[in-house]
């Protein structure tokens, strides 16, 4: 991987492809440098989602499938079947708790397996189809996140005299998605019909709320305000928020919910003080073959993200440290799921499926 800067117009769209390269904004320097990173292999691309360079769940599976595209074209014709899928598999452990991840893998594979049982395609002709559907999944991310904003603005209570005070959790804007974002992506439709204030929590260990959210929020000249996670629960219990909206990295079957960490406890604060508490998300997100969220894998991460804060330590050498990056949300707790085609509501178990299965049968 290299450094350069190839995008910078584009805004704050967090990839982008080339014919022999994936472009990929590196988030682990931000705010302070835009830095992008040029990833020449499907090898480049699986470390940048696995050290997070591009992290949020619709993202990766963006960042995956472009990767696998361009992984494609340096295979040999003559054993790309077994290489290809090894890729895939690859590409799909670099982080086990978003579904979108290996969502957008299985799309590629099977656009493989199909374009090489087509006896009427060449090799080129393969190609193209998994750049097309890389191309694809990023667009139709896109459309989503437009459509759950509308769905949510419409849930957002409004009030004479004065904004809406929304609280968000982690990043979940046009850097951890193909644009716009999910609860992001409410809070930016709802804030295009009338301002609202943003309250972003810092979102410790890897302050996505304070590098990330904080950034894009301030960049688009919307009302924000940062706060320590700990305050979220003073503010909710005098009366100082609204609503709550997430994002999500995997929703079970029955409406459980894997977030960042400290996405639970947000939850259990709005049930105590009856504060609406919504999930936000496209239904790559919603995994039905999960049953609920003791199923869901939840990836720890490397100690030195609770240690140290920007490489300077904060804690003495040799204390023991749990680095849990997701917690799960039961479905009990969530007032609604917004999705790209419209809110679910408890029993999930019931909602969703309906959601998916009427809807579109070849998503299950
Ligand atoms: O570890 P991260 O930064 O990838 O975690 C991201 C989140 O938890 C987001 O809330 C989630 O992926 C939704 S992003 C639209």
């Amino acid at each position: 991987m290299s450094q350069m800067h190839p995008a910078a117009a584009e805004g704050v769209s967090p990839i982008r492809r080339e014919h022999d390269a994936v472009f990929i904004l590196d988030q682990r320097r931000l705010p302070f440098e835009e830095v992008w990173l040029t990833c020449r292999t499907a090898e480049d691309v699986r470390r940048a989602i696995a050290e997070m360079a591009i992290r949020g769940a619709p993202a990766i599976g963006v960042a995956a499938a472009f990767g696998l595209a361009l992984g494609a074209r340096q295979l040999p014709p003559v054993s790309f079947a077994a290489m290809f899928q090894a890729l895939a598999h690859d590409m799909a452990q670099a982080r086990p708790t978003a579904v979108n991840l290996a969502w957008a893998t299985d799309r590629m594979r099977r656009i493989a397996a199909n374009a090489l049982a087509n006896p009427h395609l060449d090799h080129a002709a393969r190609l193209s189809a998994l750049d097309a559907e890389a191309q694809a999944i990023r667009d139709e991310d896109l459309a989503m996140n437009h459509a759950i904003g509308r769905h949510g603005a419409a849930l957002v209570p409004r009030f004479a005299a004065r904004k809406t005070r929304i609280l968000t959790h982690c990043n979940t804007g046009s850097l951890a998605t193909a644009g716009w974002g999910t609860a992001l992506g409410v809070i930016r439709s709802a804030n295009a019909e009338a301002p609202v204030a943003v309250f972003a929590d810092e979102t410790r260990p890897y302050l996505q709320g304070a590098r990330l959210t904080a950034w894009e929020l301030v960049r688009d000249g919307i009302d924000v305000t940062l706060i320590a996670d700990g305050a979220a629960g003073h503010l909710i219990a005098r009366g100082e928020i609204d609503l709550v909206v997430v994002g999500a990295d995997r929703i079970a079957a029955n409406g459980d919910t894997a977030n960042k960490i400290g996405t639970f406890t947000l939850a259990v604060l709005c049930a105590h003080h009856a504060v609406p508490f919504y999930v936000a998300a496209p239904t790559s997100t919603v995994d039905l073959a999960t049953p609920d969220g003791a199923a869901i894998p939840i990836e720890e991460r490397p100690a030195r993200e609770v240690l140290e804060v920007f490489g300077q330590p904060i804690a003495p050498a040799g204390v023991k440290v749990r680095n849990p990056s997701f917690d799960v949300t039961p479905g009990g707790l969530i007032a609604g799921i917004v999705t790209e085609r419209g809110v679910a509501r408890a029993p999930y178990r019931e909602s969703l499926r309906a959601m998916l299965v009427d809807t579109a049968p070849g998503l299950v």
